[in-house]
């Protein structure tokens, strides 16, 4: 008996193709399958992969890299051809009676064409529907086999291929990436074992505690039914009005208030699994865990006078921030932590494991740091590769399992169903970037897009033919998928568990762990939010909910949108109705302030140098010497492209005109001696410097460059420019002394002054 034939011999060899990060730098060996002509060995093919970029760099070869292979298109000079493989004679002008006459039905190629271009768009996902992708590999430190047996944790080095894309939730796919958001940020482990999906946020806690409050949530927060406004932003009555109904999102708006929302860069966010998942080993023995990224450019982000003007300036910003940087080779790089809790301590924790409005604060379970991942490749075609990609997080693999977390239930049934109209049909799976690299047997046939041919009978038990699969009788094989077997007993209710009923404890938690600045940023996002919303009793609510956070944040939100400042012991009670307000023991929790998670370095720091018309080129040109060895990205600005010549004869190259720019796109600012004195007269430089004052930017200045910095300082109501935190002045004339560009190297390293006042 035959249960599922293994792959026709014309299909590529992905299966059996091993998983190191540069194996197989050759063509596996076969044919495509959707093309005879576009096969592997198709010599064309392999050289224009050569010679693009990091997409075509065979050092990052993997195999998952090498099994796309059979599905590339060569993008050659070849003859254009129909769908059926008929040469077309011209392209340009459809068949028709004369030269001015009536279009002919019969013109097969005019008709084709329309027709798919059509049928070229495809639903958007319902919630993340912005988002951004990169292929790259995981490799473990160390071997995790006394708590699990997924097989990509096991082995020290051993590179397992990744693909992950990064999103927001709220706005469609056209929506700018720098809104204030949840971020999504979901891995497809390409394991021997099976694909694994760790379909995480960057925040560690969600809205709502029970899948059935997803629609609900989601309607709420998705622009209004009548007029489809606001496109990305949660800023509007109907989210707050929710919001204010359901006291389990209060510690999510904590984080969806604070700076967390408005990353610099997907490269510099953390990431987390949210729910408390189960690690399960060769034994048995189940293990709770918390899965966490921790980026190792440290967590930065905008501010949000920044972050709104960036969605103007360039709306693609962390889209392209990723692409450029993996095509500069300067690979964006996370560290996975768990938290591991034994299955014994379940009940030790003054909050319930199983609730996804929690998280467990790292003073209480250390983040155990347990391997990297690198992202080292961009896709080849967005549509293909990253709108396609399905993740979903009930794809597991042997040794990771579930627990009842309500959440996390509900998702293992939605983004199948979800992905079945999304992508047209139950064969995505078999669409190339959702391919497992694991070999795929079974008797699921025929539906929409079936892309295999699949000889043979398709029922088990059968005696007709071919091999059984191997399944069930007694002990399992390795790699084999068996289900945690956990004991469970009790009533069918419809009642959430009393231990879920503390939703304020953790939101105060977060509020006391935030430095002064990020308090005041939480503080004006909400007041921000909430004077966007009409309805009065709305906004009241929502303060009075906070009253249960911090009485002082509520009273400062209730001034700032004219509502009636609570009473600290007044407002709603819904969230303490069965259960009192629980103390984890901890006042704050250091671990949760950006204050304490700030890389090192200034890897892929982004640096202007304003200069015009007599600048002293030698310092334009010390500073690409002295930040780039660094790693940072310098770019000189001036009115025009082209040359720039100097004040000492001298010339220097404009890398972009100052007009196509802003300091947004910065993370430092130098102003250089020569040209002050007629940028300063320039509005768009004076903008320029003044919004990287106001946004906390490093700046620093030589000789005139200080004149305009003070003029910008004035300009931004700040007074005192040479003492303002993160600027660094020689106002003299002449070259600075030698520790001028490690002192500017420092600052930048630092990120963010946001105390600048
Ligand atoms: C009951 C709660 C939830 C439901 C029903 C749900 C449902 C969905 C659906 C239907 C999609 C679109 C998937 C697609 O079209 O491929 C999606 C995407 C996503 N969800 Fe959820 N979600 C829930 C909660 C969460 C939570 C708690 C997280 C984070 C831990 C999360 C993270 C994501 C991410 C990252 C994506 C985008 C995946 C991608 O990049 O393709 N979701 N969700």
């Amino acid at each position: 008996m035959t249960n599922n034939p293994g792959p026709p011999e014309g299909r590529p060899q992905e299966h059996t193709a091993p998983v190191t990060e540069t194996v197989n730098p050759g063509p596996p060996q076969g044919r495509g399958p959707a093309d005879g002509t576009h096969g592997p060995d198709d010599r064309e093919n392999r050289e224009n992969r050569e010679n693009r970029g990091n997409r075509g760099n065979r050092a990052n070869r993997d195999s998952k890299d090498a099994a796309l292979d059979a599905f590339r298109v060569p993008a050659g000079e070849g003859a254009v051809t129909t769908d059926q493989g008929v040469r077309v004679d011209d392209t340009d002008n459809s068949l028709h009676v004369g030269e001015r006459g009536p279009t002919l039905l019969e013109d097969f190629h005019l008709r084709e064409k329309l027709t798919r271009f059509d049928h070229e768009r495809i639903p958007e996902r319902v919630v993340h529907a912005r988002g951004a992708g990169a292929y790259g590999y995981f490799e473990p430190y160390e071997s995790l086999a006394e708590y699990t047996c997924a097989d990509f944790l096991q082995d020290p080095g051993r590179r397992t291929p990744v693909f992950v894309r990064f999103s927001t939730v709220q706005g469609p796919r056209g929506s700018a990436d720098t809104v204030r958001d949840v971020r999504g940020f979901a891995t497809k482990f390409y394991t021997r074992h099976g694909n694994y999906d760790l379909v995480g946020n960057n925040m560690p806690v969600f809205f709502i505690q029970d899948a059935v409050k997803f629609p609900d949530f989601v309607h709420a927060v998705k622009p209004e039914p009548p007029n489809e406004i606001p496109t990305g932003a949660s800023a509007h009555d109907t989210f707050w009005d929710f919001c204010s109904l359901q006291p389990e999102s209060t510690h999510m708006l904590m984080w969806v208030m604070s700076d967390r929302a408005i990353p610099r860069s997907f490269r510099m966010m953390q990431g987390f699994g949210v729910h408390t998942f189960r690690l399960v080993n060769a034994e048995g023995r189940g293990t709770f865990v918390k899965f966490h990224w921790k980026p190792r450019l440290g967590v930065c982000s905008q501010v949000w006078d920044e972050a709104q003007l960036t969605a103007g300036r360039d709306p693609d910003f962390h889209r392209r921030d990723l692409w450029e940087a993996i095509e500069a080779g300067a690979y964006p790089e996370w560290e996975l932590g768990l938290q591991l809790i034994p299955e014994e301590d379940e009940f030790a924790f003054p909050f319930d494991l199983l609730d996804p409005t929690k998280l467990v604060p790292e003073e209480l379970v250390p983040v155990r740091p347990v391997g990297r991942m690198v992202l080292n490749r961009n896709p080849e075609n967005f549509f293909a590769e990253t709108e396609q990609i399905a993740f979903h997080t009930a794809n597991v693999v042997p040794g990771i399992d579930f627990t009842n977390d309500p959440l996390l239930q509900g998702r293992n049934f939605s983004y199948l169903d979800t992905q079945l109209i999304r992508l047209g049909g139950p064969n995505f799976s078999q669409l190339p970037v959702n391919r497992p690299i694991a070999e795929v047997r079974n008797n699921q046939r025929d539906g929409y897009g079936q892309q295999l041919i699949h000889p043979g009978p398709s029922y088990a038990p059968n005696s007709v033919g071919g091999c059984p699969a191997a399944m069930g009788g007694g002990r399992l094989p390795e790699g084999v998928f068996e289900h945690y077997q956990e004991r469970v007993d009790g009533r069918a209710v419809r009642r959430r568990s009393p231990s879920f009923a503390d939703h304020y404890s953790q939101a105060a938690l977060f509020w006391h762990s935030m430095a002064a600045w990020e308090q005041e940023h939480i503080t004006a996002a909400f007041a921000f939010e909430l004077g966007k919303v009409g309805e009065q009793a709305v906004r009241q609510r929502m303060v009075d909910n906070l009253v249960h956070v911090d009485p002082a944040l509520a009273a400062e939100v209730a001034r700032r949108i004219g509502v009636a400042e609570p009473a600290p012991d007044q407002g709603q009670d819904q969230g303490r109705e069965q259960a009192p307000q629980q103390e984890s023991g901890l006042r704050a929790s250091p671990a949760l302030s950006l204050e304490n998670l700030r890389g090192e370095g200034v890897a892929t720091r982004r640096v202007a140098v304003l200069a015009g018309p007599g600048v002293v080129t030698a310092q334009v040109r010390a500073a690409h010497a002295q930040l780039a060895p660094a790693g940072a990205v310098v770019e000189t600005l001036a009115a025009r492209g082209g040359q720039l010549p100097g004040a000492d004869g001298e010339s220097v190259p404009v890398d972009r005109p100052l007009p196509t720019m802003a300091s947004v796109l910065y993370d430092a600012v130098l102003l250089p001696d020569g040209a002050g004195e007629a940028l300063r007269a320039d509005p768009d430089v004076l903008r320029f410097v003044t919004e990287a004052l106001r946004h906390g930017k490093p700046l620093a200045a030589l000789g005139s460059g200080t004149e305009l910095l003070r003029s910008a300082a004035t300009a931004a109501g700040m007074k005192e420019h040479a003492r303002l935190p993160g600027v660094l002045l020689h106002a003299s004339d002449g070259e600075p002394d030698e520790s001028f560009w490690p002192g500017f190297l420092a600052l930048i390293a630092n990120h963010r002054y946001p105390d600048r006042g």
